[in-house]
């Protein structure tokens, strides 16, 4: 599968998305060195500076129906846990949906986005943007954010990583095409899952409600149980713990 490596870019989200909507791409990757324009999700940018960290996107071409796009941003988030883990040492952990934590700070964020009509995908693209060798973070952040290299206090290889993750990535996609949900990554899933067991509060774009997390669902669902005892399947949204 093809790899396209840019030094500096604006976004390689923005990039695959270009390559996407002229070229069939499917399992093409976009990496780049800096971004000038890394965007994060709900509007947010992403701080991606030069040599640092691992900015990169994944075209994939899925046959299957435009609301089981969410679910690949799991898979994402796991491969990317697997891979830290096991070239760091580290325990990297998800907090739900696909926010990667280490010592309870924020690893790596991804970005999915996807072109797409009512039953069709022309194209969907995996966004990872992992911190890996940064020294240090803006005062805004730093409470929040983290790279490898802080916590294991050592550098690590990024092109290692990248690999890495799309090895996961490729076995964990194939898997998913089977049976079209993710039966078969509940349960590691879960395992990795932060917020599992602790009270959670669900921000939602009309409401925000508190409850306990259970888990995901074979949908990517978190279900959430409230001090009724009644449990609510969260589609998406964002937690703070
Ligand atoms: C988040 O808000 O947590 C998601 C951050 C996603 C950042 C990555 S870096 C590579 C890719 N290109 C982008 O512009 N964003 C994603």
């Amino acid at each position: 599968k093809e790899v396209r490596f840019y030094d500096e870019i604006d976004s390689t989200n923005m990039e695959a998305r270009r390559h996407a909507e002229a070229h069939e791409s499917h399992g093409m990757v976009i990496l780049a060195e800096q971004q000038n324009a890394g965007k994060g999700r709900r509007g947010r940018n992403w701080v991606s500076p030069k040599g640092t960290g691992i900015w990169m996107s994944l075209i994939l071409k899925p046959e299957f129906a435009p609301e089981k796009a969410s679910m690949l941003t799991l898979l994402g988030a796991l491969a990317g846990a697997e891979a830290i883990k096991d070239c760091t040492g580290l325990d990297c952990r998800i907090k739900w949906p696909n926010d990667l934590v280490v010592n309870g700070k924020k690893v790596c964020g991804i970005l999915t986005e996807m072109s797409s009509e009512i039953d069709y995908i022309h194209y969907v693209i995996i966004g990872m943007g992992i911190n890996v060798n940064a020294d240090f973070f803006p005062d805004d952040i730093c409470h929040v954010a983290t790279s490898l290299k802080l916590e294991g206090k050592q550098n690590y290889m990024r092109n290692q990583i990248a690999a890495k993750i799309l090895f996961y990535l490729e076995k964990h996609y194939e898997k998913f095409c089977n049976y079209g949900d993710l039966r078969d990554f509940v349960k590691e899933y879960n395992l990795l899952l932060i917020n599992r067991g602790k009270e959670v509060k669900i921000i939602d774009s009309n409401h925000t409600f508190t409850g306990e997390a259970l888990g995901i669902d074979s949908e990517g669902r978190l279900l959430v149980k409230d001090a009724a005892g009644q449990i609510t399947e969260v589609m998406s949204g964002e937690v703070s713990v």
